[in-house]
């Protein structure tokens, strides 16, 4: 159940409890009712519940305690003295009657001293000042309390637009705005709507309603419970809520169910109907942006005095909900505007965000495209750094067990990490897509020189031939003839095994002895070219190149790849990044350093390399090995690749806890679909 609002306290109803004579005497002789028409009462006991809240107390100095704190008791009281004896404020110690009390100086709380022996004359005057007194006392103290409650409520003012300034996240912000200004009005239930533009539908200068619709954003209810769920509808003043965002005035209504019929807007009933709420007082103000455009609106339902049970019921309206005050509207203007440029301000963090994140997406975008045998890899190794990130930040024990990631962090390790090979924008393509040791054109060349080489020997040998017959000393020229044919079909066929040789060896596959030995024997033949000169069969690049142990790259190959990193570093330093994510070229430039100053480009070694680069690496590693989507390089087991990093970790090169936690939490899996 709701609490009840303080702030909703009335001050203390006026003037007018009864007048107590508090006396240990008889002898005075009290009118029998006072000027206002009431009675008096005589009671003995003095203490705080006898003489609150107000009333007047005629004391003699006998009715004092030693020690008790007066000054407080009779704070709120009208205190006459009657002190026969002179005992108090006399200057003299005691007297005939006032034995109990020592001289004590005069109270600043006696509001008026009785003489010796007062007549119903002075008494009677004496009553009807200290009602005057009272009177005056209790204006002071409404005045006191409203000050008091004013000042509170501009406090907390403050206190929320200092909160609604600090958050960032819409939603959240939505919520306490909306909490907030039901908080400050005391109000049991509320409704918060935003405008949207529409898709599709354009703005037009003279109507900023021609493409806006409104979101019926969020609702809270502190009497019943109910399923909600946002809904759009078209600007229409037919509603509470669009009259006063179509208008852009507040709308303070004391009872919906007493809307005049002519009213251009009406209450749906049909709330209150589903839910057994009963809704009375409503204020419904605009949120408005610094141009005075009406951007959404907050609505207070039903403002409470003192809330003791759930609004369900027309006997629990009339019995607690109370119309909305003027200091309510004023009130929740300055909360709505405060809440409109904290609004805005987080619209535009957000959108600035999606511009942010749309630019990253495009990036990736012409990363991947520019080979799209990579594509996704960006995105994948973001995704697994992010759920590595997750785990690294929950663990309690080891060398990470202090290590924890705000929020801003693990935005700046995404983006660091969906960006970290956006170097290979400035590898040359060819060498980036390489799929064997040599490239097609090559490998063309190659054939067409080996076709060449067939058909000199099919000539050497056709010329030969005549030379044979022509000659005619062969005792058996058509022996001469077979031999010569033997020879040609011995030399086409070394020819052709060179070709499958080359072609095999063109591959990334790592290359056995005997091949790379015939490579070298067979790649130093020369053939004479059409002028006669000797021309090699291999060229001497192709050679090397063919003679790569494993993998398709040469050295200055391999460089340029591996320039990426700085090609990275290069793009991701001209961006002006916030403050927050002022990391994201330095996480990006170190992930492919190992720990034991192996990597690149900078060789760093152990803690210089950023703890979110050793995490990319890992992440980085496992998907190149892992990836499927490589048409010259089938997806590798994941055991396999996991085995792969994991020699890595036993030589020191990445993190063995990491790689611990890496596998123990299973992160090389894409995430479940949800
Ligand atoms: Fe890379
Ligand atoms: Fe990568």
């Amino acid at each position: 159940m709701a609490q009840p609002h303080p702030q909703n306290a009335e001050p203390g109803p006026a003037a007018g409890l009864p007048a107590v004579l508090v006396h240990n005497f008889t002898s005075l002789e009290f009118p029998t009712a006072l000027p206002n028409g009431r009675a008096l009462e005589c009671r003995k006991s003095m203490s705080l519940k006898d003489i609150y809240p107000f009333s007047i107390l005629v004391i003699s100095p006998e009715s004092l305690e030693r020690g008790e704190d007066y000054d407080f008791l009779f704070q709120h009281v009208g205190v006459m003295l009657w002190d026969p004896f002179d005992t108090i404020g006399s200057g003299s110690a005691g007297g005939e009657g006032g034995a109990a009390t020592e001289d004590i100086p005069l109270p600043p709380w006696v509001d008026v001293r009785l003489s010796a022996n007062p007549g119903p004359k002075e008494l009677g005057l004496a009553c009807h000042h200290m009602l005057r007194l009272l009177e005056l006392k209790e204006q002071c103290l409404v005045l006191h309390n409203t000050n008091a409650i004013t000042e509170a409520r501009n406090r907390q003012l403050n206190q929320v637009g200092m909160a609604l300034m600090a958050e960032r996240n819409l939603d959240t912000l939505l919520i306490m705005i909306l909490e907030k200004a039901m908080e400050l009005t005391g109000s049991d239930a509320g409704c918060l709507y935003l405008v949207e533009p529409e898709d599709g539908k354009r703005e037009t200068e003279n109507d900023y309603w021609a493409n806006k619709r409104i979101r019926f954003k969020l609702t809270r209810n502190g009497s019943v419970q109910f399923n909600f769920a946002e809904m759009t509808m078209p600007p229409s003043k037919s509603s509470i809520s669009g009259f006063t965002m179509l208008e852009g005035k507040p709308l303070n209504i004391p009872d919906v169910y007493g809307i005049p019929k002519t009213a251009a807007f009406r209450h749906n009933s049909g709330f209150d109907v589903s839910s057994g709420y009963r809704t009375r007082s409503m204020l419904t103000l605009p949120m408005k942006d610094n141009r005075n455009r009406v951007v959404g609106a907050i609505q207070l339902i039903n403002k409470c005095r003192n809330k003791t049970s759930p609004i369900t019921s027309l006997e629990a309206a009339d019995s607690q909900v109370v119309p909305y005050k003027q200091e309510d509207l004023n009130l929740s203007l300055s909360l709505a505007s405060q809440a409109s440029v904290a609004l805005l301000n987080a619209q535009y963090e957000r959108d600035i965000q999606a511009l942010f994140e749309g630019f990253i997406n495009a990036s990736v975008m012409a990363i991947e495209s520019r080979d799209p045998t990579t594509s996704g890899h960006s995105h994948r190794v973001a995704d697994a750094c992010v759920r590595l990130t997750d785990c690294v930040a929950r663990i309690d024990t080891g060398k990470y067990r202090e290590v924890r990631f705000t929020e801003t962090q693990a935005r700046e390790m995404r983006y660091a990490a969906l960006l970290h090979d956006f170097g290979k924008i400035g590898v040359r393509e060819h060498i980036l897509t390489k799929a064997k040791k040599l490239f097609p054109e090559e490998m063309e060349g190659i054939r067409l020189r080996s076709e060449y080489i067939k058909r000199t020997i099919s000539w050497e040998i056709e010329k030969a031939k005549v030379a044979l017959l022509r000659a005619g000393t062969e005792k058996d020229p058509e022996a001469a003839l077979r031999r010569l044919e033997e020879k040609e079909r011995k030399d086409l066929e070394g020819v052709e095994s060179f070709f499958s040789t080359i072609e095999r060896a063109n591959e990334p596959a790592r290359l056995d002895d005997a091949t790379l030995e015939y490579l070298r024997s067979v790649g130093v033949r020369t053939y004479a070219d059409p002028t006669g000169s000797a021309i090699g069969y291999l060229r001497e690049d192709e050679l090397n190149r063919l003679l790569i142990p494993q993998g398709t790259l040469s050295d200055a190959e391999r460089d340029e790849i591996n320039s990426h990193v700085s090609h990275t570093w290069k793009f991701l330093s001209a961006i002006p990044w916030t403050q927050d994510l002022r990391q994201v070229p330095h996480i990006a430039f170190s992930h492919h350093e190992k720990l034991d100053g192996t990597g690149y480009p900078r060789k760093l070694k152990g803690d210089d390399i950023p703890l979110p680069s050793q995490i990319m690496t890992i992440c980085d590693i496992f998907d190149a090995l892992a990836a499927s989507d490589r048409p010259y390089k089938k997806a590798m087991p994941t055991e396999k690749a996991l085995d792969i990093i994991g020699f890595e970790v036993k030589g020191g090169k990445i993190d063995a806890e990491l790689f611990r936690i890496f596998v123990d939490a299973r992160v090389y899996l894409p995430p479940a679909a949800p």
